[in-house]
């Protein structure tokens, strides 16, 4: 079976997450058209696995995008554009985030919480507005098009059971909110917005000898849901299972 979206962009795909959601992509029976496989520094030491694997893959556009920077992400929207011509954009995944740690909340820095709210929320908001118009342009053609964006369980408040790790969980519960918002804007333009929690995942941020998941089994599941995609899911917070997460 075709992948549900012709066109997708992942941003944060130089490693973890991001770079076995562009390489799965890749390697379906039938793969999207293009995939545009973003990270902060195409030229350097973190992205030379995704640079080899693009190699072999033509569908593979590699394009600089940080998402703390409002230039980069607007400049990336224009090189997207030139590549897809009068077609849009069907999915956008926001995936690239960070995670800080400190030993008590008395020793959480306002610099670090910036950062993280930049990157983790603000940077993927702007991506949302960046690539707007070829969003929509793609739900005007095709029915819908899709954002999805990558979340966590520890943002939510309802089943909150611990402390910490302050400027990760306040950026997830702002996304969180900002994809709720988001849902009933966007679906005017018949672009549906979700987001997921892919599971404790075993990568640099999840911990490589922690974590429940490995990035394939992760992103495995997050295929089928993807590819399981309508409107009638717009707005929803899903966990990888395919279960609905409360809010
Ligand atoms: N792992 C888990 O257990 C887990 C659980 C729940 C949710 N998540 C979410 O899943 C997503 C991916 O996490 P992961 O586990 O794959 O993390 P990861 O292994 O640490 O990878 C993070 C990715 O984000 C990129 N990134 C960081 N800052 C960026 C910026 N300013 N602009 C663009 N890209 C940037 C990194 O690029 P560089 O190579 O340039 O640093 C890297 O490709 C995150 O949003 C995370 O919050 C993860």
């Amino acid at each position: 079976m075709p992948f549900l979206f012709e066109s997708v962009l992942v941003t944060g795909s130089s490693r973890g997450f991001g770079f076995e959601m562009v390489r799965q992509l890749a390697n379906l029976s039938y793969p999207p058209k293009y995939i545009f496989a973003t990270c902060r520094s195409p030229g350097g030491e973190t992205a030379k696995e995704l640079k080899n694997f693009a190699s072999d893959h033509s569908n593979v556009t590699i394009i600089s995008l940080d998402t703390s920077s409002k230039e980069s992400i607007q400049k990336s929207a224009l090189l997207v554009k030139e590549k897809l011509g009068n077609d849009g954009l069907d999915l956008v995944i926001n995936n690239a985030g960070i995670k800080t740690e400190s030993p008590s909340f008395l020793d959480e820095t306002e610099e670090d919480m910036m950062r993280v709210f930049k990157t983790n929320v603000v940077g993927p908001f702007q991506v949302i507005q960046a690539y707007h118009s070829l969003s929509a342009t793609a739900g005007q053609k095709k029915g819908f098009a899709a954002i999805l964006n990558f979340s966590s369980i520890l943002g939510p408040c309802e089943k909150s059971n611990f402390g910490g790790l302050y400027p990760y969980v306040i950026s997830k519960a702002g996304m969180n909110r900002m994809t709720k918002g988001l849902s009933f804007e966007l679906i005017r333009d018949n672009i549906i917005t979700m987001c997921i929690c892919p599971c404790w995942v075993k990568t640099a941020m999840g911990g490589l000898d922690k974590g429940i998941l490995t990035p394939q089994e992760s992103v495995g599941y997050i295929m089928k849901i993807i590819q399981s995609m309508d409107k009638s899911k717009n707005g929803a917070f899903y966990n990888y299972t395919g279960d609905i997460n409360p809010y």
